[in-house]
């Protein structure tokens, strides 16, 4: 466990004390990005110890790859319909559990299958939480036919938005543009503070040649946050409840031992 960094102990209590949710036979999606990657090395151990029957849709090519790695029963959401759970990590999370999502581009895929689950879990570290949203940038999934005059309508709404900062970016790979896993380009938006959420998110969806954006609104049911000296606290919005725990690292020698990113 010594050679974890503080945030990696975080992450990894909160992905671990998520598998309370997990019952056999349900059918979860699982999120992407770094904490997420934890979360879905706990479910393969998870489910390989307790002989689950456990069906996962990813949200991304990375997590699909992952998911596979650690021996996961991988189903695409048109295969699953509906699912029971959607665990995944947040970029921020407010105090009524609003979301700000995308740093690793795949909200599109993760706001369609947490959309598309009974109950959506975020997993995060105590850096996440914010009292009001924005001062990550808001990420956007654009198509790439006509990006710039998008950006253009985009800057041009933001002047009546109720927000900090207006700088709109090109997410670059290197020299090219991003590209995400549906092929789409991503729009950086620095915002600094979003006041009103729910109508940014509402009126940014209005322009054509925007997909999806990051804001997630009324999706989040419950967030687990983890810190660095093993404590966990979960935060349920539906029950009004804060409860407090903490994860024992030695059980988990095996999972470290097998870290590969
Ligand atoms: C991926 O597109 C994002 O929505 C991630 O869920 C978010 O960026 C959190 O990632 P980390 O767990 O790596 O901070």
């Amino acid at each position: 466990m010594s050679e974890l960094s503080p945030i990696d102990k975080a992450k990894f209590v909160a992905a671990k004390q998520a598998m309370a949710y997990v019952k056999d036979g349900m059918k979860i999606g699982l999120g992407s990005g770094s904490t997420a990657a934890w979360m879905v090395k706990c479910l393969g151990e998870h489910v390989a110890e307790q002989g689950l029957n456990i069906k996962g849709v990813p949200s991304s090519s990375r997590t699909a790859a992952l998911a596979r790695e650690v021996g996961l029963d991988v189903i695409s959401l048109d295969e699953a319909r509906w699912l029971d759970l959607t665990i995944d990590g947040a970029d921020e999370f407010d105090g009524n559990l609003n979301l700000l999502k995308g740093g690793g581009g795949s909200l599109l895929q993760e706001k369609i299958v947490a959309t598309a689950s009974d109950q959506m879990i975020v997993i995060a570290d105590a850096s996440k939480a914010v009292e009001t949203l924005g001062s990550f940038p808001l990420p956007i999934e654009v198509v790439p036919f006509g990006w710039q005059t998008t950006k253009v309508l985009v800057e041009e709404t933001l002047i009546g938005m109720d927000v900090l900062g207006r700088k709109v970016s090109l997410r670059m790979n290197g020299d090219a543009p991003f590209y995400t896993d549906e092929g789409n380009h991503i729009l950086d938006l620095h915002l600094n503070r979003i006041g009103n959420a729910r109508q940014l998110s509402l009126v940014i969806n209005q322009i054509p040649g925007v997909v999806e954006n990051g804001l997630f609104i009324d999706i989040c049911d419950v967030v687990v946050i983890g810190y660095g000296d093993g404590r966990v606290e979960v935060r349920d919005i539906n029950q009004g409840s804060i409860d407090e725990t903490r994860i024992d690292f030695v059980e988990t020698e095996n999972l470290f031992a097998d870290l590969s990113d």
